[in-house]
């Protein structure tokens, strides 16, 4: 069993990435081969609209573009889960997870009455949110709504619902006092997190393991 976390922040070592591999530890712990792949690094761009993927002269599920991204889709393609890393950027993913979204997933969509997917198989994923805002502000500002739609497309596409976690309120710079940086309270931020992450990492552990029982469910 192959679990592949996708890590959409630019930082290498920071909230996201450390979330992520407490989740590969899950999935590993369950037996899975793990691989983490950083998106940051790659030279790729999103969808050109090119509609290749859809042509009835083509074999449907290909995105033609050539770039960096193109191994990276044909191994989501053969993986059996896959966890989504994400800091939330004004509200939403970062606009470079959001472009392998728009390859990955309109190239397995397809136009048709009779099926949202030509991927040919069911990969049970996660979405990892890490964000400077707290629980209370997450719903003031209606974060799981602008969520909502590229969890939806996952969901239509992949064959089942992603599973979410939020980890709130996360440490952003190593020293404050560098940055402006006034709406925030250093002291009160590393205080949460002293209070909060480790609950995060174990959470993300306990993701990667469930990944990997629904991953065995459907590979039955
Ligand atoms: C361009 C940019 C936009 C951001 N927008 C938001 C936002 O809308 N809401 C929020 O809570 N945090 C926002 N943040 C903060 C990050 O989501 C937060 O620091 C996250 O944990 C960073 O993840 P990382 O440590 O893995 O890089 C933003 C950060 C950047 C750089």
């Amino acid at each position: 069993m192959k679990v592949i976390a996708i890590n959409g922040s630019p930082r290498p070592n920071k909230n996201t990435v450390q979330l992520l591999n407490k989740d590969l530890a899950g999935a590993q712990a369950a037996g899975a081969e793990t691989e983490l792949i950083s998106l940051y690094p790659l030279q790729y761009r999103g969808c050109v609209s090119c509609f290749y993927c859809k042509r009835k002269d083509k074999e449907h599920g290909t995105c033609i573009i050539k770039d960096d991204l193109t191994p990276i889709i044909e191994q989501l393609k053969s993986a059996d889960a896959i966890i989504w890393g994400s800091p939330i950027y004004f509200s939403n993913i970062t606009a470079t997870l959001q472009a392998l979204f728009e390859r990955f997933l309109f190239s397995n969509y397809i136009y048709s009455a009779d099926v949202p997917s030509v991927l040919g198989k069911t990969i049970p994923s996660a979405f990892i949110y890490t964000m400077n805002m707290t629980e209370e502000q997450s719903y003031q500002f209606h974060l799981r709504e602008s969520l909502a739609p590229i969890e939806a497309s996952v969901h239509r596409i992949l064959g089942v619902e992603p599973l979410k976690y939020y980890a709130y309120n996360t440490v952003q710079f190593d020293d404050y006092s560098k940055f402006e940086s006034s709406i925030f309270s250093e002291s009160d931020k590393k205080a949460y997190r002293e209070a909060h992450f480790e609950e995060d990492l174990n959470q993300a552990f306990q993701i990667g393991q469930q990944l990997m029982d629904s991953a065995q469910k459907y590979n039955k």
